[in-house]
Formats: C-alpha cells, structure tokens, sequence
C-alpha cells in the first residue's frame, strides 16, 4: 500500500555534522533547490511562517565573527578554535527563522511545528546525495535577530549547517519501541 521508496528514503534521513563534512563548497543552486523543496511544508491557514537568512562560503565568516563576539564571555579557547574549525568545514549555514504573521491567526506552536516541518523537507530532500547536514539550536540563537536583520514578529530557531560528504556515513540510531507509546482506542 505505502510507497517502500518513500518509507525508505524518510528512515535514511540523519544528522551529518560538520567534522564529517570534507570542506568542499556545495553549489549555492543546490541550496536553491533545497530551501524550494522546504516550501512545499503544510502551514494552518498557509501562513507558510519560515523565513531564511543563507550564509555562504563567502559569507560564513562574518556570521562567525558575529556569534564569536556575543559568546566572547562564555566561550573558552578550545570552544572558539572547534567553532572555527566548524565553519571551515562547512559548507553553507540557513539560518532557519519564523515569521508570526501581522494577525496572529494561528498559535505560535503551529508556526514553530509547520517551520520544523519545512526543516524536516530539506532534510529528507539531502537524502542519497553529498550534501549532509543538521539543525543546530544554540542559545545564542534568539541573539542573532538584529545581526540577521529580522523583523518584528520573526526569530531565529537555530542554525542548518551544510556541507559536502564525500563518502556515506552510516548510521543507525536506535528508535525506541513506539508501539509502547502508542495507544488504540
Ligand atoms: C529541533 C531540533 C534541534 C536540534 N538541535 C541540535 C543541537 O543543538 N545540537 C546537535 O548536536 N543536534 C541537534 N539536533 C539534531 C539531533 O541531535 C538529531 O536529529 C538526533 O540526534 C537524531 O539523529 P538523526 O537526525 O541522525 O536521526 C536537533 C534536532 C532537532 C529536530
């Protein structure tokens, strides 16, 4: 009855970090075609709530130098130099934002579901190619807004690092037993 390719393809989809990514540049067209693949996720009232702000390889610096000033505090040594070394290595970061549309016609848990569910498409969309990525949600996210020149009414949830993978990494994430927390009634 389902379509064994699909199934397939959804229970393929993973996390690949930037130590696995090999530092090639992706083509900004494939990030295109991702970020249009995104756009076909379910909205109540078609609010269509995700917003995007893409650094490039040519750009990534200055997102880096950004995040690295905020945390000037926080960060440690090590951390700045493991930060420095993830965004060598990677690619492409979206930063995945929100927008709260003007009337607030839906709750903002559906904003927050229907943005993760546009995650969720470019995410699967990566699936049997080089490109490798995850969602990344540090703190510091809701301290990007005026950096990444957001809007009332829109917010940061967090980073999407890309990058290119050379050989396929496997995986295998053990998924609890859900039919424990799945009731019949
Ligand atoms: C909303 C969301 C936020 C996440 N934030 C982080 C994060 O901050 N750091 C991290 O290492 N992984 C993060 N992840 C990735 C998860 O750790 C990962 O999806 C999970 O371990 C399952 O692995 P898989 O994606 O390969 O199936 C996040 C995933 C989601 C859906």
């Amino acid at each position: 009855m389902l379509d064994k390719n699909v199934i397939q393809i959804i229970k393929s989809r993973k996390s690949i970090y930037p130590s696995q990514f090999s530092g090639k540049i992706l083509e900004n067209s494939i990030i295109s075609e991702l970020i249009d693949i995104s756009n076909y996720a379910p909205s109540h009232k078609m609010t269509q709530p995700w917003v995007y702000r893409v650094f490039t390889s040519k750009t990534k610096d200055k997102l880096l130098n950004h995040i690295l000033n905020i945390n000037y505090e926080n960060f440690r040594k090590h951390q700045v130099d493991k930060m420095k070394v993830k965004f060598q290595l990677t690619s492409h970061i979206i930063c995945i934002c929100m927008r709260r549309d003007k009337y607030k016609s839906v709750p903002e848990w559906e904003e927050v579901a229907a943005t993760s569910m546009a995650v969720q498409n470019l995410w699967i969309a990566m699936v049997n190619s080089k490109v490798g990525g995850y969602w990344s949600t540090p703190k510091y996210s809701k301290d990007l807004s005026s950096f990444l020149k957001l809007n009332e009414g829109e917010r940061c949830l967090g980073l999407f690092y890309l990058g290119y993978v050379e050989n396929e990494i496997s995986k295998n994430l053990l998924r609890k037993d859900i039919s424990k927390d799945t009731k019949w009634q």
